[in-house]
């Protein structure tokens, strides 16, 4: 599945300190086109900074990290050409409360892709439709719930029509009631083909979805494998130590 010509995201010996503390340690990952990836791993384990350094919402201090052949742009016209390429979503959704859920999903096609508004607005309609809140289209973001909230977010990152999609712990600030309708738009995006990195320690997704678990601690990979390997059968002493924490609650 990862053969060269179809990396689609590819870290080379990616290294990051803040201060002292050395949060990516020497991070070689490759992720395929159409492959799902699932990292998990103790907090403060460098998942965020990984998926903040991919999106360059980070600088790195050495390594090279590119997307579908290009090496991460410095900044200016090419970054921002990057960033639309490489959808996130965060663990707070970031709506812009002032704006309608449609106008949230049409801003960044309207004002970066320079699409008529018409057709932001058609396409726009066609992923809220996906995402299951087509018919909140015209409503306020406080007005939506937790889990509609985060649809909305989803759609408006396919809104940019993304390369690859990173997701930073999409459904730990909601209610759990709310969290499969979320997990569920997530598989279904898994099923249509779409590259994912996705920071979770939601097993049940990892095993519908992701085609590779990937564990962190302490910066650095301590071992990947396919999800149900890596949660029946762990094999470092930190892995199996994480996974009897969080299979307890
Ligand atoms: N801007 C920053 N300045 C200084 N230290 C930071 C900064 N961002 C993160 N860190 C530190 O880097 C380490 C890794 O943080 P990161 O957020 O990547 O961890 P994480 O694996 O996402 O954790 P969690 O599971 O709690 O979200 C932590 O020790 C954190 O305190
Ligand atoms: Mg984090």
């Amino acid at each position: 599945m990862s053969d060269a010509s179809d990396a689609l995201v590819v870290l080379d010996k990616v290294n990051k300190h803040f201060g002292e503390l050395h949060v990516l340690n020497d991070i070689d990952l490759t992720v395929a086109r159409g492959e799902v990836i699932v990292v998990i791993g103790p907090s403060g384990s460098g998942k965020s900074t990984l998926c903040r350094a991919i999106n360059r919402l980070e600088t790195i201090d050495d390594g090279t990290i590119t997307i579908d052949g290009q090496p991460l742009p410095q900044e200016g016209k090419a970054l921002a050409h990057l960033r639309a390429d490489v959808g996130m979503v965060f663990q707070a959704f970031n709506l812009f409360a002032h704006k309608t859920i449609l106008e949230n999903v049409t801003l960044g096609p309207i004002k970066v892709k320079k699409e008529p508004r018409k057709q932001a607005e058609q396409e726009a309609m066609a992923l809220l439709e996906r995402v299951g809140v087509a018919n909140q289209a015209h409503k306020y973001p406080a007005q939506l719930s937790g889990g509609q909230q985060q649809r909305v977010a989803i759609a408006r990152s396919l809104a940019m029509k993304p390369k690859v999609m990173l997701f930073d712990e999409p459904t730990s600030a909601l209610d759990p009631e709310m969290i499969n309708e979320v997990l569920d738009v997530m598989v279904a995006l898994a099923r249509e083909g779409m590259t994912m990195i996705v920071v979770t320690h939601e097993m049940g997704f990892a095993r519908k979805a992701a085609n590779r678990v990937v564990f962190m601690a302490d910066g650095l990979i301590q071992e990947e494998a396919e999800p149900e390997e890596f949660f029946t059968n762990p094999q470092s002493e930190r892995a199996k130590d994480f996974l009897s924490k969080i299979l307890t609650h």
